[in-house]
């Protein structure tokens, strides 16, 4: 430009070159570029193979079997769900480990009552309260830990970006810092992350690629139980679950699941079934309870809480016409237990087992459990994702498994301890569960 605007001067412009600081000491912040070339496979040194023990056995289990050197872990949760509670119990139980606790969210005070109330103490864990990753890189560096645990990944805060904390370009780039950090040094990170209620992750949903293990801690916090599962593992499969009990000093590890689903009742009670459904990628167990009575005016009602209620009285025709269940004249309840929504078909067949055990008022199997959908001539359906169903019964320790007969087609049923029972018609179920 030859005139300034401002000033109406001729060549009074000097050129000025603006670069963008270097602001990281080490490689961590900024790609070491022109480092690496390509490698045949059997080149490539295989490095430390064996997983560290955590001596957590349900994390170890869910992580495929211990912690892989230089993985990068997101653990995400709802908040107070308990996942600091967790992470510093790992920290507080790996004393053959230098463990790095990095806090942005708690004072050291804080930290050191948290440990009090869990009752135990380890003098290999380091706290850190700083929210800072040059200054946190810079610690890493004199103290050299064997596994480091950051929380939370949303108040990480790095000077190679200028937005504020929390924000998305911001939790990137930090994991993204963390991530270089532990492959090139080899020492595993775990992050922690917040979501929100709705599942929609403002923070960690856009980290779950960058990472090689994400778990997600969960469970209702009215209830004492939590349960970790891990949506994605680079080193595992995804299929593990580990579940905890909260109580008042800590989380204690539950190592027979069915204790907690299987308590509430002393007895059968009739009415009840439990389902096997998949909620988005994951499989859970819940449990359909109905209650079937005589009308007491003219028109029967039909009701359902967390179920559709049209799919209800399609399931109840189907009863009525197909296999002969006289329900016309009876009123039916059902109500899916724990407040949650379902969706899956292949809750179908855990519904129509629940109305026919209230129908009848005889109990079903608390050991059994059901997976199939119900067409509307009265066949038993095949449902999608059934080994999924399978293992995750298996793994509550259910007894057997209702399935469509069609499903069973490449199913290695020999893998489980769970007996897998086919079916093709609603009469043959009716005769499997009552007789
Ligand atoms: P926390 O680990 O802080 O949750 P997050 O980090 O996921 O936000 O857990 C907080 C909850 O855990 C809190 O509601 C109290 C409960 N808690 C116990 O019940 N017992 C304990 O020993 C501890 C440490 C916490
Ligand atoms: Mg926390």
């Amino acid at each position: 430009m030859g005139r300034c605007n401002a000033c109406g001067e001729w060549n009074t412009f000097v050129e000025e070159v603006i670069q963008r600081e270097e602001k990281s000491a080490r490689g961590y912040g900024m790609r070491n570029a022109g480092s690496a070339r390509p490698v045949r496979i059997p080149e490539i040194e295989p490095g430390r193979e064996d997983r560290i023990d955590i001596h957590d056995e349900e994390l170890n289990r869910v992580l495929g079997g211990g912690l892989v050197p230089g993985s990068l872990v997101l653990l995400g949760g709802e908040p107070g769900i308990g996942k600091s509670t967790l992470m510093l119990q790992v920290a507080l139980k790996c004393a053959d480990q230098k463990i790095l606790y990095i806090t942005g969210e708690e004072s050291e005070q804080q930290i050191r009552m948290r440990a009090g109330r869990l009752g135990m103490g380890n003098d290999q864990c380091f706290i850190l309260t700083e929210n800072n990753t040059q200054s946190i890189f810079r610690h890493l560096d004199t103290l050299a830990p064997g596994i480091i645990i950051a929380d939370s990944v949303q108040t990480l805060q790095t000077d190679a970006i200028e937005s504020s904390a929390g924000s998305v370009s911001q939790i990137r780039e930090c994991a993204a810092e963390m991530q270089r950090y532990a492959k090139q040094t080899g020492t595993p990170v775990f992050l922690i992350g917040h979501i929100t209620k709705d599942g929609s992750i403002a923070g960690p949903k856009i980290l779950e690629h960058m990472v090689d293990t994400v778990l997600q801690f969960e469970g209702d916090r009215n209830y004492g139980y939590r349960i970790l599962r891990s949506l994605k593992n680079r080193f595992g499969s995804t299929s593990e679950l580990g579940i905890y009990e909260m109580n008042d000093t800590g989380l204690r590890e539950v190592s027979n699941p069915s204790e907690i689903l299987l308590s509430h009742r002393d007895e059968p009670v009739s009415g009840i079934a439990i389902s096997a459904t998949v909620e988005g990628q994951r499989p859970m167990l819940i449990e359909t309870q109905a209650l079937v009575s005589s009308a007491v005016y003219g028109t029967p009602q039909r009701s359902t809480t967390g179920f559709d209620v049209r799919r209800l009285n399609m399931l109840l025709a189907v009863l009525e016409k197909r296999s002969g269940f006289r329900l016309g004249h009876k009123d039916v309840f059902l109500n899916i237990a724990g407040g949650i929504r379902v969706d899956d078909p292949a809750t179908d067949l855990a519904v129509v087992a629940a109305v026919l055990s209230s129908n009848q008022d005889s109990p079903i199997d608390p050991k059994s459990c059901f997976a199939a959908e119900v067409g509307l001539s009265g066949e038993i359906r095949p449902v999608s994702k059934v080994e999924q169903r399978i293992a995750e019964a298996n793994k509550l320790g259910f007894g057997h498994i209702f399935i469509s007969r069609y499903n069973t087609k490449g199913l290695d049923t020999a893998r489980y301890k769970i007996q897998v029972v086919p079916v093709a018609g609603i009469g043959e179920v009716y005769k499997k569960i009552f007789t």
